[in-house]
């Protein structure tokens, strides 16, 4: 696992675009799994800016995103689809028919489930899969006890989450009580990770998840089993590791 400090915000933004454009490098063709939340806004930013400035090519790229809420359509505007139009699809020319996220309003979640690990096997896998974390340690919707072994499906958030993700909704009761999330088991497959994290709201999941025991109280630390891992955190993010912990920049 390789582990980064940025100095800021900014620059953890400029790392992690770094690292997409890379891959997307290496292949034109690259599948990307993609989060929401506000810690990877400033990748997109950055990612729209290099497209539009001819130095990343996002024409042949698939997308998947890891989750959306249950029982949002794609036009309300707290869904996880409004999010990505705004900081990236609308700007970058991704071709519509690549973009995946869950449908939140589908008439049978667990058959749209089901069709989203399809699609996502059917397009080659996962080649870099971006993840924030939840101040609980969470990935995805994936939340403390999530099995390691679980695929995209139907899950329950916890009320700490449903409250931390409050302020992109009208009134706290209106934030969705379940959402359809990839598993522990669909973003392990991936062949890449890249795990941002910025602020100290993250700090004790952090140090959890890339220094405690792997555990499915604290999802985020089975990335440590993954053999491709990148962490890039701001100092504020990283406060609570070990001193030694930066260390592999
Ligand atoms: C939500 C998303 C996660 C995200 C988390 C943290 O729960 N489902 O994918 O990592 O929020 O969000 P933020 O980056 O806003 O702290």
């Amino acid at each position: 696992m390789q582990q980064l400090i940025a100095r800021d915000y900014r620059e953890l933004s400029r790392l992690a675009a770094d690292r997409v454009s890379a891959v997307v490098a290496e292949k034109p063709a690259a599948v990307l799994g993609l989060a929401t939340g506000s810690t990877p806004i400033g990748l997109y930013a950055e990612l729209v800016a290099r497209s539009r400035a001819g130095e990343l090519d996002l024409r042949q790229v698939t997308t998947f995103n890891l989750d959306e809420y249950l029982g949002l359509p794609r036009t309300h505007p707290a869904s996880y689809w409004q999010f990505m139009q705004a900081h990236l699809f609308r700007h970058v020319p991704v071709r519509a028919e690549r973009i995946h996220l869950p449908r939140g309003d589908a008439p049978d979640p667990e058959a749209e489930c089901r069709a989203y690990e399809a699609a996502i096997a059917a397009a080659g896998g996962i080649d870099l899969q971006v993840l924030g974390i939840g101040g609980n340690g969470h990935i995805g919707f994936n939340e403390p006890g999530a099995p390691f072994d679980s695929v995209t499906r139907v899950v329950d958030l916890t009320a700490e989450t449903r409250a931390a993700n409050a302020r992109f909704f009208a009134r706290p009761d209106e934030v969705p009580r379940q959402a359809i999330s990839m598993g522990i088991r669909t973003i392990m497959q991936a062949r890449r990770i890249l795990l941002l994290a910025s602020g100290e709201g993250k700090a004790a999941a952090v140090a959890a998840a890339l220094t405690g025991p792997v555990t499915t109280a604290v999802p985020a630390s089975v990335l440590q089993r993954h053999p491709d891992v990148t962490v890039i955190m701001d100092a504020a993010a990283a406060g609570l590791l070990p001193a030694a912990a930066g260390s592999g920049r």
